[in-house]
């Protein structure tokens, strides 16, 4: 008997999940693996934001903590706001959920009819869609090749927007492309959002402090300050201070869209936990040095990856403006076949190779709705990725590619 409800038949089986089983599997063999398929810091939480939780816990803060967050936690995060973005927030303005995940669903949860658009651009976190899916909404997805560095332009923008769209989605730097826009860019895009009242933007920043090239993050709301009616910011601790086991993320937005937005979360969690708050507003206040720390660390990955891939032929690799991924043009090598006769006809089956012949995970551009791609995390050491790397090249090298010899 199926007692399964109907609306998870919409969601399908991730190919980031069946490329992280296939590795586990493998590993479960005994076979070496080394799974670039992670999107969590290899770092450990900063030994100060451990010790606020571990006071915390000892001072009795161990009770059912408001639904909408604590009150220190959500001044540490209006503080935040002022400090890195020049945003003005008030307490209702700011929500605190378990991880940036649950601000996102919340949202959609509290906003999305069963006509409502949400316009996704690839390629993009894939957990957007199946989020937007399971609430019965309507992902709408809008292409953003490499031509234009995988970037969201306003006559796409235009063009997708209709009655029923409710929600623009964009990810500041993206993952897995590591894109980010600049405050010209985003002013382009306010533009057009500001010719449709109905849309609500929800700009996805939780990987804000981790850009390079001394560029520096712009907000969506900071470039368009007078659409703060429609704009939700979601972020979190869990990438730039190495915190995704603690749950916290947040969101700040227009007061009835927050105040929707906490009737959801109290029916589902009563609010985040009261230790990892602690944490997360120590993180929030306490000294930034370590996340400058982890950010060169992933700057300096970033420049290998970039290196490594011009010397592997086939691959190619526009340099990400931040975030821990690096999003692989695998264009050449559809079509190829390996030593064993069999076609890779899409990123699919070229990251299952990869994973059989290199014993690397990496996940397929399909899992981020474009194609033909693969996503690497730079979140393991320089060793790592070299070792990683040596591997893809290798077995690269015995494939047959139409035209080429092996
Ligand atoms: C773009 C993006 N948004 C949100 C999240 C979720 O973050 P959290 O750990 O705060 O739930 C992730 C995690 O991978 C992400 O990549």
């Amino acid at each position: 008997m199926n007692y399964l409800a109907k609306r998870l038949d919409a969601v399908k089986p991730s190919a980031s999940a069946a490329v992280s089983q296939n590795a586990k599997a493998l590993k479960a063999e005994g076979h070496d693996v080394i799974d670039l398929g992670l999107g969590e810091p290899d770092f450990d939480t900063p030994a100060h934001i451990v010790e606020a939780a571990y006071q915390a816990a000892k001072l009795g803060e161990t009770r059912y903590p408001p639904t909408d967050g604590t009150a220190a936690l959500k001044l540490a995060i209006i503080d935040k706001f002022k400090r890195d973005n020049t945003l003005n927030f008030s307490p209702s303005e700011v929500i605190v959920g378990n991880g940036a995940k649950q601000v996102i669903f919340d949202a959609f949860m509290a906003t999305l009819e069963n006509t409502s658009e949400v316009l996704l651009c690839a390629p993009y976190f894939g957990q957007y869609k199946d989020m937007v899916l399971i609430l019965g909404g309507r992902p709408i997805v809008i292409d953003c090749p490499p031509d234009n560095g995988f970037r969201l332009t306003p006559e796409l923008l235009e063009a997708a927007i209709t009655p029923h769209t409710r929600w623009l989605l964009l990810n500041l730097p993206s993952n897995p492309s590591g894109t980010s826009y600049d405050a010209q860019q985003l002013s382009e895009l306010g533009d057009v959002v500001r010719r449709h009242p109905h849309v609500l933007v929800m700009s996805d920043e939780i990987y804000e402090h981790i850009t390079f090239d001394s560029k520096k993050h712009v907000s969506f709301l900071s470039a368009n300050p007078d659409l703060s009616g429609q704009v939700l910011i979601v972020s979190g601790v869990s990438k730039a201070y190495a915190m995704t086991g603690w749950r916290i993320g947040y969101g700040a937005g227009p007061t009835p869209l927050i105040k929707g937005m906490t009737k959801v979360q109290s029916q589902i969690s009563s609010g985040a936990c009261s230790v990892a708050q602690a944490a997360a507003s120590a993180a929030l206040n306490g000294p930034q040095n370590s996340v400058a720390l982890f950010k060169s660390a992933f700057e300096a990955r970033r420049n290998l990856v970039v290196e490594r891939i011009k010397g592997i032929d086939g691959l190619t690799l526009a340099p990400p403006d931040g975030a821990f991924y690096a999003y692989i043009n695998c264009e050449h090598f559809i079509g190829a076949t390996t030593a064993e006769g069999i076609a890779l006809e899409d990123d699919t089956a070229f990251t299952a190779y990869i994973l059989s012949e290199a014993k690397v995970a990496a996940v397929p551009g399909s899992a981020y709705d474009l194609s033909p791609f693969f996503r690497i995390s730079t979140a393991c050491s320089e060793d790592v990725l070299n070792i990683a790397l040596d591997r893809i090249a290798a077995a690269l090298s015995k494939l047959t590619v139409k035209g080429n010899t092996p």
